[in-house]
């Protein structure tokens, strides 16, 4: 598989399998127990079908947005993901730069490897922050700090991820943040000799956003389940949530709601949005994709609240059926994080380029000149 090669992001799941050690491919690929959750995130989408409208002049597709106070040229953003130094030596500073290239919103995770300061020098592009709350409090309030010195546009809170989702796939191939050299692990690293060298001897690896309050993942070897385990605080509550949003004071998301008691809530503690999402299908398998949760939702606090579709995009049409349920905008991580692992920069660009690509098209076929015009009469559920 070569970059030129890939068309669609499945074309770069394989050039990633290709490239990174399997520990790390099914790192990013994996979700929780029987992975019921990953799978149906995408299926979900194929349940509705697009209504197309013709001979509507079609010369022109605006397919800008409006989300955290901003407008953003595409319907969709980079979710923020973890440890991405970890599947290209690029790491975030690939999305740093193809968000500045595309006027795309990047998302940055605290469990980041290139700082909140040196991504804030790499890209003037909107940058969400996601933030966990962890147990160490002054970390989590330092944390919102820096990210306002930062001139970050908005936070997203973290709210599914008190404990870590059995992710088995982990158990078998031993993954562990940063790598340790096993005899299982080195025969992937040996197969992987341009990883291999890459991870040796370029920017070494560190959580750079809590590596300095925290040892465990950077200088002490551990699984992602430990860290989450033993550095989130599970008892986070609503009121946690509320004096986050006071703290911050800028245009906030509760990320990991996926039911209409939850996304009301959210209203009334006056956040920006919710990111209708369920962790990349990493936590609790069997819960409702986010295509299937959104309509409850929007029928609930649509025009309320923002309401962010994250998680199982693989198509353009994905997205254009999430905007015409109701949901304001999209995002996702497989949908870049594939590219990054197979091909850096040059990757997450190709992708990008051929989602936005995808969403003309879709758009221009659908008769549809602006995201504006996107509803539920140009969808129909089976
Ligand atoms: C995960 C967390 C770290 O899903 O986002 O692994």
């Amino acid at each position: 598989m070569r970059l030129k090669d890939c068309h669609n992001i499945g074309d770069f799941r394989k050039l990633a399998r290709q490239r990174i050690p399997s520990p790390l491919f099914n790192y990013i690929d994996g979700g929780s127990d029987d992975e019921l959750t990953l799978r149906r995130s995408t299926q979900a989408f194929d349940d509705c079908d697009l209504i197309p409208n013709v001979l509507n002049e079609m010369n022109e597709v605006d397919l800008s947005t409006h989300i955290f106070g901003q407008k953003m040229k595409l319907p969709f953003f980079l979710s923020p993901t973890a440890m991405q130094r970890l599947f290209h030596h690029d790491g975030e500073r690939a999305l740093a730069k193809v968000a500045e290239r595309e006027g795309l919103m990047v998302g940055v995770s605290t469990i980041g490897t290139v700082s909140i300061e040196e991504l804030a020098k790499i890209t003037k592009a909107p940058k969400l922050f996601q933030l966990y709350i962890h147990k160490d409090k002054g970390l989590t309030y330092d944390l919102i700090n820096r990210v306002k010195e930062a001139n970050f546009s908005a936070i997203a809170l973290t709210v599914d991820t008190i404990v870590a989702g059995n992710r088995e796939r982990d158990l078998y191939t031993g993954m562990t943040t940063p790598p340790k050299l096993t005899l299982r692990s080195l025969l992937s690293f040996m197969t992987h000799p341009e990883w291999t060298l890459n991870y040796i001897f370029r920017k070494k690896f560190e959580l750079a956003q809590v590596k300095d309050y925290i040892k465990q993942g950077t200088d002490i070897t551990s699984s992602v389940v430990d860290y989450i385990n033993d550095q989130m605080e599970p008892s986070v509550s609503w009121k946690d949530a509320e004096d986050a949003i006071k703290r911050w004071g800028g245009p906030f998301a509760i990320k990991g709601i996926v039911s209409v008691a939850d996304a009301k809530k959210a209203v009334d503690i006056g956040a920006t949005a919710i990111m209708i999402s369920n962790h990349g299908g990493r936590q609790l398998d069997g819960s409702i994709s986010p295509f299937d949760a959104l309509k409850d939702i929007v029928d609930a606090v649509g025009g309320k609240i923002e309401i962010i579709l994250d998680g199982g995009i693989r198509r353009g049409t994905h997205i254009i059926k999430a905007l015409s349920l109701g949901a304001n905008a999209c995002s996702g991580g497989r949908m870049y994080l594939y590219a990054l692992a197979g091909a850096g920069e040059k990757g997450v660009q190709r992708a990008v380029t051929k989602l936005r690509e995808e969403l003309i098209r879709d758009m221009m076929l659908m008769g549809c000149k602006s995201i504006k015009d996107l509803s539920r009469k140009n969808i129909k559920f089976r």
